[in-house]
């Protein structure tokens, strides 16, 4: 069942990516989104690219709509969400984005009327193809995710996730990570271009191989952490560089940012 309103509190770049996914999936009209945002030029540029309404407050917002997003900074969750209760309803669905805020912080705010659940998305929804970290209590069953599943697989695809501590750790893997990959990509393009090669040329073909090579791990017969290996050859071109990225400890380097960035979503939640 299609909600018929979905609201945005937060118009921002997490916001923007969900609300262009929802349009171009067709599940949603822009005139079935509602925004809200403390920016009036934000809120403005948002209308003018995507077409939602505009509500002039989060409490009319709230008023508005069946399915809220609570999609500003972890900071104003739970403001936002005391700011709202007084429109709260039962059948009224809110999901957060927000890094860290935990779903009984919210739900205290809310009082006991929505349901609540979180998640933990990331941009590419705005190409529809965003992975979903959803985390909702057993206060939740299978069939009651159902609508919930409905929604968020228009613009990702969901993983739910049964112990709210790992949240923590899916912000790492899925909320940031695609910066993690693109600054790879970064050093990939920098290196190209030293090599006197067009920069638009070395981008395209590192989109490309990204792109391949996560379709060919999937169909891969050897698990995701080990495959690396398959492309080495002994004495070859690859193994000079993966012999030297071991050397420099590029694995620990790498994990060892992974659990700063899930250190910071536990403070982001405590604060
Ligand atoms: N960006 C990502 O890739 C990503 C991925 C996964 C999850 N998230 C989560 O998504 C949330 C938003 O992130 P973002 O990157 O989209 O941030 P953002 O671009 O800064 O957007 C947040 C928006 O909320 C507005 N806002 C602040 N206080 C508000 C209030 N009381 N009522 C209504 N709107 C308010 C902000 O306005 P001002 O700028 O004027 O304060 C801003 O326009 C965060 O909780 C983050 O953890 C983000």
């Amino acid at each position: 069942m299609t909600p018929e309103r979905v609201g945005f509190i937060g118009a921002g770049h997490l916001a923007n990516a969900m609300i262009r996914g929802f349009i171009t999936s067709g599940y949603l009209d822009p005139g079935e989104i509602v925004i809200s945002d403390v920016d009036d030029g934000r809120l403005r540029q948002v209308h003018e690219t995507l077409g939602p309404a505009i509500a002039p407050s989060n409490l009319a917002n709230a008023e508005r709509c069946d399915v809220l997003f609570l999609a500003a900074k972890p900071a104003q969750i739970v403001p936002i969400a005391e700011e709202i209760k007084p429109a709260m309803r039962a059948g009224q669905l809110v999901i957060s984005v927000a890094a860290g805020t935990s779903v009984d912080r919210v739900r205290a705010a809310l009082g006991p009327a929505p349901t609540v659940c979180r998640i933990m998305p990331n941009l590419a929804a705005g190409v529809r193809r965003s992975t979903i970290g959803l985390y909702a209590d057993d206060t939740l069953d299978e069939e009651a995710l159902q609508p919930i599943y409905a929604l968020l697989s228009q613009v990702g695809k969901v993983f739910r996730i049964h112990d709210e501590g790992q949240m923590a750790a899916i912000t790492a893997l899925s909320g940031s990570a695609p910066a993690y990959y693109v600054m790879m990509a970064e050093a990939l393009v920098s290196y190209g271009v030293s090599q006197g090669l067009p920069e638009q040329l070395v981008a395209e073909m590192i989109l490309s191989t990204m792109e391949g090579t996560a379709a060919w791990a999937r169909q891969a017969k050897v698990p995701l952490g080990p495959l690396w290996r398959r492309v080495v050859t002994a004495g070859g071109t690859t193994e000079a560089g993966t012999r030297y990225y071991d050397d420099k400890g590029f694995v620990d380097i790498f994990v060892e940012g992974l659990a700063r960035s899930t250190e910071r979503a536990r403070e982001l939640g405590d604060s």
